[in-house]
């Protein structure tokens, strides 16, 4: 098999990354006999080819229960045209043997099966990139972790962020609108599993990430395979998919360091921030009109887990606490200042991030704990509001006689 790519790249030298330079093709063909245009969402527009597969495929292919992929490019001259996983299907050169503009849909074809293979690549690279951070994060925030408390689908989002970062057009974090539709699409077609009663092993993440893995693959797998399988002209058909041409133009170049170097910041704060929650630390946060940033403290020592700033309306201090219930009789929560002093000066984080952060996300989203502002995905700037995200408690006037635990329970969040 691996001979027979080979023959196929060298005899006729169509591989996968000349078609980003389309004007590579122009030594090859004969261009009085076999016209050709750039391979562009224009050129596919101008030869009119969403309608010619529309008509073609209703008269030239015959419907059969599997491989219709496969039977449209026979119908179109070209039977050993064989997409899937670990598959490279090869359009061959323009007219040799498939006329355009039945050409250019093997080669959006082609490039689609590229582009579900190159996916499935980004998934290994994850996972690889995951299982390598998560254990120092644990060992410096979650030395006795308890396994059954954050649900696996919370890291999961960093697989599908791999997914969707998949450059559709051009190379990876060239544009950020590449997220975009890579996400429509990748959502649209492959819909990761929703891994519902499954929890991260934080003591044995391998096991954990496998499962991830897994399920991700077998979703691609089989939303190639359904599109294989599919009458080319029903609504999970191959024409649907190649409809518009964006696939023409489709290129995909990345290492693993491209992904790792997209994803490890964003990762890492968001592995922070879920054993956070497991722990069940919390910000404090206390506004006070009439006090100011030394008072508003009562001076335990507090450095970098606290954080006191003028109100934005110059009306009085806020100020932050990054704090955790240590049952201690008198109602006051431990500080964190070693964890917060690894968070400045080992993971980069500012306490803008992980002290202001979670209350401007409160905030920001009607007082709602923990939402998930980014559909099950997370954003690739590692500052974004609401990615490191922990409860908030904010203070009331009640603490001073219960203390900040018991005012926070009292509040009804669980810490
Ligand atoms: C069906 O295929 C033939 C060539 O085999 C072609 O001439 C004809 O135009 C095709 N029909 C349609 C509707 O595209
Ligand atoms: C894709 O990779 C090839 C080979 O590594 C390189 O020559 C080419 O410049 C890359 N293209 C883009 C768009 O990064
Ligand atoms: C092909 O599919 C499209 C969309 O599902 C539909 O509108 C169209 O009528 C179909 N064409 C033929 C020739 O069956
Ligand atoms: C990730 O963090 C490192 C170290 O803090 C920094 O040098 C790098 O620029 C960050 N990358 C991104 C994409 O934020
Ligand atoms: C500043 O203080 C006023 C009360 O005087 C309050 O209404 C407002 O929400 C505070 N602003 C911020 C950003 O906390
Ligand atoms: C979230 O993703 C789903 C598909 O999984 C989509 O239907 C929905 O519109 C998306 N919501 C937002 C706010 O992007």
């Amino acid at each position: 098999m691996r001979t027979q790519i080979l023959l196929a790249v060298c005899s006729f030298s169509t591989f996968w990354t000349s078609l980003a330079a389309p004007s590579a093709l122009l030594q090859y063909r004969d261009t009085t006999s076999c016209p050709t245009g750039p391979l562009t969402a224009d050129t596919w527009e101008s030869y009119g080819v969403d309608v010619f597969l529309a008509t073609w495929s209703a008269v030239n292919v015959t419907v059969t229960p599997t491989d219709n992929v496969q039977s449209l490019a026979a119908s179109f001259g070209a039977p050993n045209f064989f997409c899937g996983l670990d598959e490279t299907c090869n359009a061959g050169q323009p007219c040799v043997p498939v006329d355009i503009p039945a050409w250019y849909v093997l080669v959006a074809i082609q490039n689609w099966n590229s582009y579900m293979n190159a996916m499935n690549t980004a998934l290994n690279f994850a996972s690889t990139m995951i299982s390598l951070a998560l254990p120092g994060i644990v060992s410096d925030f979650y030395p006795n972790p308890t396994d059954n408390i954050t649900p696996l689908q919370e890291i999961g989002k960093v697989f599908t962020t791999a997914l969707s970062i998949v450059p559709f057009t051009g190379a990876l974090g060239t544009a950020s609108s590449v997220v975009t539709k890579g996400l429509t699409f990748v959502l649209g077609i492959v819909k990761p599993p929703a891994l519902p009663n499954l929890f991260l092993d934080w003591s044995d993440v391998s096991t954990s990430l496998g499962k991830i893995l897994e399920g991700d693959q077998n979703a691609l797998s089989s939303a190639i395979t359904t599109t294989l399988n599919s009458p080319v002209n029903s609504s999970t058909g191959i024409n649907q998919i190649v409809a518009g041409g964006d696939f023409l133009g489709v290129n995909q170049n990345f290492t693993e360091n491209d992904i790792q170097s997209a994803l490890i910041n964003s990762t890492t704060v968001l592995a922070i921030s879920l054993i956070f929650q497991a722990q069940k630390i919390f910000i404090a946060a206390t506004f006070s009109v009439n006090g100011n940033c030394a008072d508003s403290t009562d001076n335990r020592g507090l450095k970098l887990s606290y954080l006191c700033v003028p109100n934005s309306s110059g009306e009085g201090y806020q100020d932050y606490l990054l704090t955790k219930n240590d049952g201690s009789s008198d109602g006051e929560p431990a500080d964190l200042d070693d964890f917060a002093n690894l968070l400045v000066n080992k993971y980069g984080i500012s306490q803008q991030t992980f002290l202001v952060g979670p209350r401007d996300c409160l905030t920001a989203n009607g007082g709602k704990q923990l939402t998930d502002s980014f559909n099950g995905t997370i954003p690739l700037d590692p500052t974004t509001q609401c990615l490191f995200n922990i409860l908030v408690c904010n203070v009331d006037g009640g603490a001073a006689d219960v203390g900040i635990v018991q005012d926070c329970q009292d509040q009804g969040l669980d810490v």
